[in-house]
């Protein structure tokens, strides 16, 4: 089965084919990191017409580069959220447009859900092998751990009481004006650093507690930088990241300890979203747990429309008796808070 998935819930255009929830047939991103770089963030107008710009041209270059027509594609899936609400319009619409004109079911997609599926496309292990499983999410806005018997239940054991981690790493690099986005910048800068110059709060040290927290993480880098002040050096900066690096990791691997032991017939971990990019972490997980663990290919870390399509596969799959469910009138778009 093969369907076509649109992505456009933050600052990526992104489509993409995929053949049974698996096999990427094509998929394309369009990335606005150098539109907004000078505003140090994401500015949600500027994204949405951004999207505008280039999701039409992305669809026909991923259908010509793919050799396939839209008649060859089975279902349309689209990040229904969350997300900012301008840039989800834009995917939705097209979506929307495109299902209704070529009679195709139109498959609404959870974008935190669908992050997970990145870490399976192309993973050969047959998935009663790996379910159930433990999923964590760890992006710019979400540090979320799901428990899942199958691959499209999601039932959420942990998440961030403040920060995400990503968003940690972005105000870690704001604070010594490495660049945006922070994440990689941090990760290059504490490659240099010490782990352990200078000591850092465990956060949520507690096994008892499922939770993540990242805010106390953050005012302590803002006092050590504060204490430097005029005598600060790049040593210093690089063993400030080594050690904020190293406990923003630790946390989540503490945390994906504690709930292997909670749910013990997990079969594997997958480590999804931006954040999953860090060598760091995939070296300390590989390192530090029993289970096997599962990272998507680095292109599927970050946004992409291959993890769309991948769930939209099997919610397919579950729901194909229930006629109506994908009909494009159906649903709506839901941003960061659904209504
Ligand atoms: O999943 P993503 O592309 O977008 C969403 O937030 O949905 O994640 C982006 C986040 C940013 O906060 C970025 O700084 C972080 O992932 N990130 C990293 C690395 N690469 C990206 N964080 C740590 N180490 C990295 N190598
Ligand atoms: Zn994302």
């Amino acid at each position: 089965m093969l369907i076509l998935g649109i992505e456009s819930s933050c600052d990526e255009t992104a489509v993409a084919l995929v053949e049974n929830g698996k096999t990427v047939v094509g998929s394309l991103v369009h990335s606005q990191i150098d539109t907004h770089k000078v505003f140090g963030g994401v500015v949600p107008e500027v994204a949405a017409r951004e999207h505008l710009k280039y999701i039409d041209p992305l669809m026909r270059e991923l259908l010509e580069k793919s050799g396939k027509t839209i008649q060859d594609v089975d279902a349309i899936a689209v990040t229904q959220g969350p997300g900012l609400i301008g840039a989800l319009l834009v995917g939705i619409s097209y979506a929307k447009a495109l299902a209704s004109a070529t009679e195709k079911p139109l498959i609404p997609i959870n974008h935190v859900h669908a992050h997970v599926h990145g870490a399976l496309l192309g993973v050969e292990e047959s998935h009663d092998n790996l379910f159930p499983l433990l999923a964590l999410v760890v992006s710019g806005g979400h540090t979320n751990l799901y428990y899942m018997a199958r691959p499209n239940t999601f039932e959420l054991i942990a998440y961030s009481i403040d920060d995400a981690c990503g968003e940690s790493f972005d105000k870690v690099a704001k604070l010594f004006k490495l660049g945006y986005p922070g994440g990689p910048i941090v990760e290059k800068t504490a490659s240099t650093g010490k782990i352990d110059r200078f000591e850092m709060p465990k956060m949520m040290n507690d096994a008892s507690k499922m939770l993540f927290s990242y805010s106390g993480l953050k005012t302590h880098m803002v006092n050590l930088r504060h204490r430097l002040r005029d005598t600060l050096t790049q040593t210093d900066i690089a063993d400030l990241c080594a050690g904020f690096q190293n406990e923003a990791l630790g946390q989540i691997v503490r945390k994906l300890k504690s709930a292997s032991r909670s749910y013990p017939n997990a079969k594997s971990i997958l480590i999804s979203g931006g954040v999953a990019a860090n060598q760091q972490f995939r070296k300390l997980t590989n390192q530090q747990l029993s289970l096997p663990v599962f990272f998507p290919d680095l292109r599927y870390c970050s946004d992409n429309a291959a993890m769309i399509a991948a769930l939209a596969y099997h919610e397919f799959i579950a729901a194909r008796d229930e006629e109506h469910k994908f009909s494009f009138y159906n649903w709506d778009a839901f941003s960061r808070y659904q209504f």
